[in-house]
């Protein structure tokens, strides 16, 4: 019997609380290599995981805690509190809520929630798709719930609903798969196929920026001048497909320029920032082979390809350009 099941049982209420298994799930953060914002509108992007960051949900039982009694502790956004003071907005609250009305349960065992992550939050790698996955991940396995990976990645894009308003699923999708995707909007999410190994160093600005406001920006600007971003939209489309073929071949240098003239686009879209293209000149200009800006964009972080004998050379140039932080990846050949 799962262990879950067997909290309802009065005779655990005698084990003390240390000797409790924890029921522990973690996921990585996100890159978007291509595509980031024209995805919204249905066109292709390509994401990989960033396994460097991660965030990790633990749920001890709690059987002196008392049916529903549900305890949360988020240090990293300085949050203690119980399910039920907790906003029912609050992302933590909306994915647990989700997963009970997805399982059909109304009551809780009581359990403590601990989730930490040390994936930087409103910065372009996924932190908040990447902790909904996590909570639904060990709620699941907590309650029994034998949700599959397909359900939890369903769970995780309604929380994202929530919160950016209309997003186009691909953070769910990459960091649920934990393997580089070929994504587009309410298709089957096709695994990449990687022909050389690609290593890449992420540069974060330190300015925090918020997917929702910057989706909803873009989104203005498209209802304004519908004609002009569909043509950037669709240029995007062309780098990405073009991206996936040169991908599989393992064109490094030909990604590199790809990289560029994705940033040159996101550029005309507005998205980018002066902190931004500072980083991506500072990588180029170190060696690498191309440098985008990843994610949302107006802040947050960039990603450059390097060849690997360049690492220690673009990762100097870009912490003396003004980044706070680096973390170097490398996407496997597949
Ligand atoms: C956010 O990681 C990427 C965006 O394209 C938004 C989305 O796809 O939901 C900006």
């Amino acid at each position: 019997m799962r262990y879950s099941n067997l909290l309802f049982k009065s005779n655990l209420k005698h084990i003390p609380i240390k000797l409790m298994p924890a029921i522990i799930a973690t996921a990585p953060g996100k890159a978007i290599l291509f595509g980031e914002h024209a995805v919204v509108y249905k066109r292709p992007a390509i994401a990989v995981p960033v396994t460097k960051v991660r965030s990790k949900a633990i749920i001890v039982a709690n059987p002196i805690g008392g049916k529903n009694k549900v305890t949360i502790e988020a240090p990293d956004i300085n949050l203690f509190s119980t399910l039920e003071e907790l906003d029912l907005n609050h992302p933590i609250a909306v994915a647990i809520h989700l997963m009970m009305k997805k399982l059909n349960i109304s009551e809780l065992p009581a359990f403590s929630l601990r989730v930490t992550s040390t994936i930087p939050i409103a910065s372009g790698l996924g932190s908040s798709a990447s902790t909904a996955i996590v909570i639904i991940r060990a709620l699941n396995d907590f309650i029994g719930g034998n949700l599959s990976n397909k359900e939890i990645n369903q769970l995780a894009f309604e929380v994202e609903i929530i919160h950016h308003g209309t997003p186009s699923g691909i953070d769910n999708s990459v960091i649920t798969s934990s393997q580089p995707v070929f994504f587009i909007t309410g298709k089957r999410i096709q695994r990449l196929k990687v022909g050389v190994p690609l290593r890449f160093i992420i540069g974060n600005t330190g300015i925090k920026s918020l997917t929702s406001d910057i989706v909803a920006e873009v989104k203005k600007e498209w209802q304004i001048n519908p004609q002009a971003y569909e043509v950037i939209f669709n240029r995007i489309r062309q780098i990405t497909l073009e991206a996936k073929k040169i991908i599989a071949k393992g064109d490094k240098k030909e990604l590199g320029q790809l990289m560029n003239k994705n940033h040159e686009a996101l550029q005309d879209l507005n998205v980018s920032c002066k902190e931004l293209d500072i980083l991506v000149n500072a990588a180029k200009q170190a060696g690498a082979l191309g440098a985008k800006l990843c994610g949302a964009g107006r802040g947050g972080n960039m990603i450059s390809l390097i060849e690997n004998n360049t690492a220690p050379i673009v990762e100097k140039a870009l912490m003396d350009a003004g980044a706070i932080s680096i973390i170097t990846t490398l996407v496997k050949r597949i």
